[in-house]
């Protein structure tokens, strides 16, 4: 593989990063709520979100590409004829876990092994107290799942952690019934639904504590463009600050304050992020990122309330503590634990599989690094997309030899990832 970093080495070059994932899925399910047709454009086309559009399509809606993107039917759901196979995504399971709930019919939901050891009580509990009934086959609350929904009363929920997951189920959940739905979080988690509810008609009113959705509102067809992933271009921004000279250019990043957590962290450890020609489309914030090589990263802290807008960049960020001086330490983010792995455990043992000094703790990690260097050694991904992608960034390192176990599992959300990682590395 090409190299960064180093003392000749060097990084240049665009990078257009797919679609975002959470806002390609919200873009589809929201559309197929939408009476009549929508077009959704720049869809992210990794597995998760495959995902969706298949469960969608087993609920009776039309989603098919028509030349410049996707057409969406939307209206009426019909009983699906097997189970919605939500695959490895989370974000299929639980935001379509709210919209059965409000379904006269059984809906079921399967998933890969990955997908099945993952909780779903925080979705079971609040739709349950609406009024669903929501059984699981085994004793655990994890999937298979069968969500039978139908009239939903009003609710105020206050969720034990941040999770755009679980709010975004309610918030589904109480449009399509008609109820009023209050959702509480610790922290702010991402706002895209709320964002692209009001961007349909619906009213959604949103402080620091709280999202607000009113009873009896309908949402509206919408032709909207997905803009970038910035959980995609986290993995080119962590390669230019890795590198000893060079820019690497992203535009059309979605820069949602609540996704861009990495970017700061990474600028408060002397990394070069700026962001140009910031516009507003489609309720999301969106410009290009330019990340630059050529400083030395020191290590920081990373606490509770920081963590939502990183919560998928933790493992990148674990990486990038590696070729820090000094430690980097990260609190608060016992989520980690129950990802598409146990990326406290998965990323501590890959660190240390590569000779890196990296402790686990019960919510989060400590990385001990000592500037940037080469690493060699076997990575074991779980079949994670994000511990082979932020993994494959150190391999990328000049002199790495870091061999991944799965590097095909980057389709979940970047099918294209190897490709566009060796174009701009190295030259
Ligand atoms: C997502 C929310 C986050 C995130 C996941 C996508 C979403 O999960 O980790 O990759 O699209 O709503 P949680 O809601 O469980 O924190």
């Amino acid at each position: 593989m090409a190299a960064l970093g180093g003392s000749g080495a060097s990084v240049a070059g665009t990078v257009r990063v797919p679609g975002d994932k959470s806002i390609s899925h919200r873009a589809l399910i929201l559309a197929g709520l939408a009476p009549g047709a929508s077009r959704v454009r720049g869809l992210q086309d990794g597995a998760d979100v495959r995902a969706t559009a298949g469960a969608l399509r087993a609920l009776g809606i039309e989603v098919a590409p028509d030349g410049v993107g996707v057409r969406v039917g939307g209206g009426a759901l019909a009983a699906p004829a097997g189970p919605l196979a939500c695959e490895n995504s989370g974000t299929t399971a639980r935001l379509l876990a709210g919209v059965a709930a409000a379904q006269p019919f059984a809906s079921r939901f399967v998933g890969d092994a990955s997908l099945s050891r993952r909780p779903m009580a925080r979705i079971a509990d609040p739709l349950r107290r609406m009024g669903a009934t929501v059984t699981f086959d085994g004793p655990d609350a994890r999937l298979p799942m069968t969500v039978t929904g139908g009239e939903l009363a009003d609710t105020d929920w206050t969720s034990p952690t941040a999770s755009a997951q679980v709010k975004s189920a309610l918030l589904l959940a109480g449009l399509l019934a008609g109820a009023e739905v209050v959702v509480r979080e610790p922290h702010q988690s991402r706002d895209h639904t709320e964002r692209m509810l009001a961007a349909r008609g619906v009213d959604v009113y949103v402080n620091d504590e709280a999202v607000l959705l009113p009873a009896g509102q309908r949402i509206a067809p919408l032709d909207t463009t997905v803009p970038g992933d910035p959980s995609s271009a986290a993995f080119f921004v962590a390669c230019a600050a890795l590198a000893a000279r060079g820019t690497i250019t992203l535009p059309g990043v979605c820069l949602n304050p609540t996704r861009t957590g990495l970017f700061a962290v990474l600028a408060r450890m002397q990394a070069t992020v700026e962001f140009d020609d910031v516009a507003h489309d489609g309720g999301e914030r969106v410009g290009t990122v330019v990340a630059r090589g050529g400083r030395a990263l020191v290590g920081t802290a990373v606490d509770a309330a920081e963590v939502p807008a990183m919560i998928d960049e933790l493992p990148l960020l674990a990486c990038v503590a590696a070729c820090a001086d000094g430690e980097t330490v990260v609190r608060g983010a016992a989520e980690l634990r129950v990802k598409e792995s146990d990326r406290i455990a998965t990323v501590v043992e890959n660190l240390r599989a590569l000779d890196v000094e990296a402790d686990e703790l019960p919510d989060g990690f400590v990385v001990r690094g000592h500037g940037p260097r080469a690493f060699a050694g076997a990575v074991r991904t779980h079949g994670d997309h994000r511990l082979a992608m932020a993994f494959g960034v150190l391999g990328a390192l000049p002199g790495s030899d870091v061999r991944i176990d799965d590097p095909e599992c980057v389709s979940v959300s970047y099918p294209a990832f190897w490709r566009d990682l060796a174009g701009v590395v190295g030259r």
